[in-house]
């Protein structure tokens, strides 16, 4: 077989570059259309949206996506297991440094750090205060997980050994083993109910949310939502509607509905903390991210099983 030819959609880190998009713009729906014709395998990134229409592109060349990002809700999975297009995710390298991140959202909310912030970069800070800025300690609260994977179990366990918090969680099957206390509910409504913060990691791209309006309205109103996960993992709108009423005191959020739109009524609330989805944005994590997905492209293109297939599929 003559070289195969792979596009990259996004820059990576030096380390790991194969053919790269240089400029890093975005590509655009058309510009994924002309190169499923031109290449063998695309590396896109969680942000390219796949969908039928690009996968059943005529004269299709490309057999392997190799999805720089551990989350496929980008690509319609589906439609490629059909077209036998072979998928592959980076899962793993990027647990920690997502689950750090969850943290970071869990002690920048509770502790009000945006508006502290603010204040001190506005010079609106007048000095030391016994009774401003007042935060929420975590010590002793409940956190609650919803969707117990890797990243929920890698956040729960920095919260019950770092920080002292209990956990209470939920996930679809059952958790056989966790090296840390927690306690399994049997449903969302129970977690979100019983949590004083909770932590959001299941999957997007689902029909629709799967922390739902309901869910949010029965949390208390003196709890914190934390989401790492994806922008339609929960209802964006019940959740500003929970902020905007002060039924919650407050969220911190690394993933939005239609990235990179951030709706205004977010961006105004200072109880809450806004990262423009970075779960996974160290070098060391980003490099790793490249180097899976090339680990992917190379066992797809030697006739091997793919390590991180979603869809597998061999050259
Ligand atoms: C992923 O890999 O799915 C993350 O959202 C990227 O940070």
């Amino acid at each position: 077989m003559s070289k195969p030819r792979v596009l990259v959609s996004r820059k990576l880190p030096d380390a790991v570059q194969v053919r790269l998009n240089p400029s890093d713009k975005p590509l655009s729906g058309t510009d994924f259309v002309a190169a499923m014709s031109e290449f063998d395998a695309l590396a896109p990134t969680v942000s390219d949206r796949l969908d039928a229409n690009i996968l059943l592109t005529p004269e299709r060349r490309v057999r392997m996506i190799a999805n720089i990002g551990v989350g496929f809700n980008n690509i319609d999975v589906e439609t490629a297991g059909k077209e036998g297009i072979a998928v592959s995710n980076t899962p793993g390298v990027l647990t920690d440094a997502t689950a750090d991140i969850a943290l970071f959202l869990i002690l920048s909310a509770t502790r009000r750090a945006y508006a502290a912030e603010r204040k001190l970069r506005e010079e609106r800070w007048s000095g030391f205060s016994i009774v401003e800025g007042l935060g929420t300690s975590i010590q002793g609260k409940s956190l609650g997980i919803v969707g117990m994977g890797r990243i929920g179990q890698a956040t729960a366990k920095r919260a019950a050994l770092g920080f002292g918090m209990k956990i209470v969680y939920y996930n679809r099957s059952p958790i056989k083993e966790l090296d840390f206390e927690a306690q399994s509910l049997d449903s969302i409504d129970a977690v979100m109910t019983a949590a004083d913060i909770v932590s959001v990691h299941v999957p997007g791209g689902n029909d629709a949310p799967i922390v739902t309006a309901k869910h949010i309205a029965s949390m208390k109103p003196s709890a914190y939502l934390v989401n790492t996960a994806r922008g339609d993992s929960l209802d964006q709108r019940a959740l500003i509607h929970a902020l905007r009423k002060g039924h919650i005191a407050g969220a911190g959020l690394d993933v939005y509905e239609n990235e990179p739109h951030v709706p205004d009524e977010l961006r105004v609330m200072e109880n809450v903390t806004l990262l423009p989805h970075i779960g996974s944005a160290t070098l060391e994590v980003r490099t790793a991210m490249g180097m899976l997905a090339v680990d992917n492209l190379e066992a797809f293109f030697a006739g091997l099983p793919l390590p991180n297939a979603v869809v597998p599929g061999r050259c």
